[in-house]
């Protein structure tokens, strides 16, 4: 096998994504993804039963459309990485399942890996080797963390806090993602309601309604500084649609969105800079599928250069959650020499962002 230049197959089921993504080094070969989003569209968010079955269904043809696209055979490949955690139990399962029986198989290593670090390393694939140290801000609908990343393989100095991956801050109540689908829900606008807002938004004035901006005041940033919460915001934009409903008047959509999502991207960008100037780092990483929002990439670049930090952001597709990112990081862990992972790795919904892989 070549270090340097590894193939790697990547599984991604944490979610509702059943992605197979097929790497050689830093270059993707394919991303395989199978969403069952539809399914869930009715419910207004992912019910995990649902999302297990069909990950069930897609995966074998996944894998085939994923060997096809890169023009590889199983037997070619010099490793097999899956998300581990975090992520829905049942649903990380049947990906763990199915790596651990093509692992086997095949005789291949195995790398169970972290999902959040794995939205980290797919940059690569877009933008060449990643700047470490950086600062990754994750923005989807099961997360918001930022993270503080020397060594995307996970591997630091031994202490906790001298992990390779350490978490800086994170929501402490609903993902942006999620604030995003429960407005975009409130608003009438379908389900998943990132896109939506995003598009509604054009038409609307993002100072229309002062929406208030979690965890910062000069209390919360004591104890918060780097820390999200859009629980309050999200009820905020509830209750003022009520409001103008209750009174008959009709409803800004338009502008409740642009507010609302400007009320989001200020803070997920004012902290991350902060995080990032607060450790004299000079990069910042976005990914998640909030990452696509035009906003809040607009805002990210324009407040990013006025503090010389650079901003990298993978394509939109490489930012939701995909197989392709999983196989990037797979494919650092052979490059960078790291030890497989044993068979019996388990699935872990809640594992802690600096358990990047598995033993
Ligand atoms: O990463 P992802 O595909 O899946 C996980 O949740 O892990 O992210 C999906 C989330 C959804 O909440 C969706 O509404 C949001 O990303 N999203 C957006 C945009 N595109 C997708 N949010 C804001 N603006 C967008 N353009
Ligand atoms: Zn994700």
């Amino acid at each position: 096998m070549s270090r340097d230049e590894p193939l790697v197959l990547g599984i991604e089921t944490s979610c509702d994504e059943t992605g197979v993504g097929i790497v050689r080094g830093h270059t993707l070969l394919a991303d395989a993804v199978a969403s069952s989003v539809d399914e869930h569209a009715r419910f207004g968010g992912v019910v995990p039963e649902v999302a297990s079955r069909a990950h069930l269904e897609a995966m074998v043809p996944t894998i085939e459309r994923a060997c096809e696209t890169a023009g590889v055979a199983l037997t070619d490949l010099d490793a097999i990485s899956v998300t581990n955690g975090p992520g829905l139990a049942g649903a990380l399962l049947v990906g763990v399942a199915a790596a651990k029986a093509l692992a086997l198989g095949l005789g291949k290593p195995l790398y169970g890996v972290n999902h959040l670090a794995s939205h980290v390393a797919v940059d690569q694939l877009e933008h060449g080797a990643l700047p470490e140290p950086c600062v990754a801000m994750l923005v989807s609908g099961g997360h918001s963390s930022l993270l503080r990343v020397t060594d995307v393989t996970g591997v630091g100095d031994g202490t906790p806090e001298g992990a390779g991956v350490v978490s800086m801050g994170a929501t402490i109540d609903d993902a942006a993602g999620e604030a995003f689908d429960k407005v975009a829900r409130v608003l009438g606008l379908p389900f998943p309601g990132g896109p939506h807002i995003d598009k509604a938004a054009r038409e609307g004035s993002q100072v229309a309604i002062d929406f208030p901006r979690g965890l910062t005041s000069r209390r919360d940033l004591e104890r918060h500084r780097f820390d999200y919460s859009f629980s309050g915001l999200k009820t905020a934009v509830a209750r003022w649609v009520e409001a103008r409903e209750r009174s008959g008047e009709p409803v800004p959509v338009a502008d409740v969105a642009a507010s609302f999502q400007e009320a989001v991207c200020d803070v997920l960008v004012r902290k991350a800079l902060d995080a990032a100037s607060s450790e004299g780092i000079e990069d910042l990483l976005i990914g998640g599928g909030v990452a696509a929002n035009s906003r809040l990439r607009y805002l990210a670049e324009e407040r990013a250069a006025s503090l010389g930090i650079r901003v990298r952001v993978p394509r939109p597709g490489l930012c939701t959650d995909n197989g392709a990112m999983v196989a990037a990081l797979g494919a650092e862990m052979v490059a960078r020499d790291r030890v497989p992972s044993s068979l019996d790795l388990p699935a872990d919904s809640s594992l802690p962002v600096t358990d990047v892989l598995a033993g």
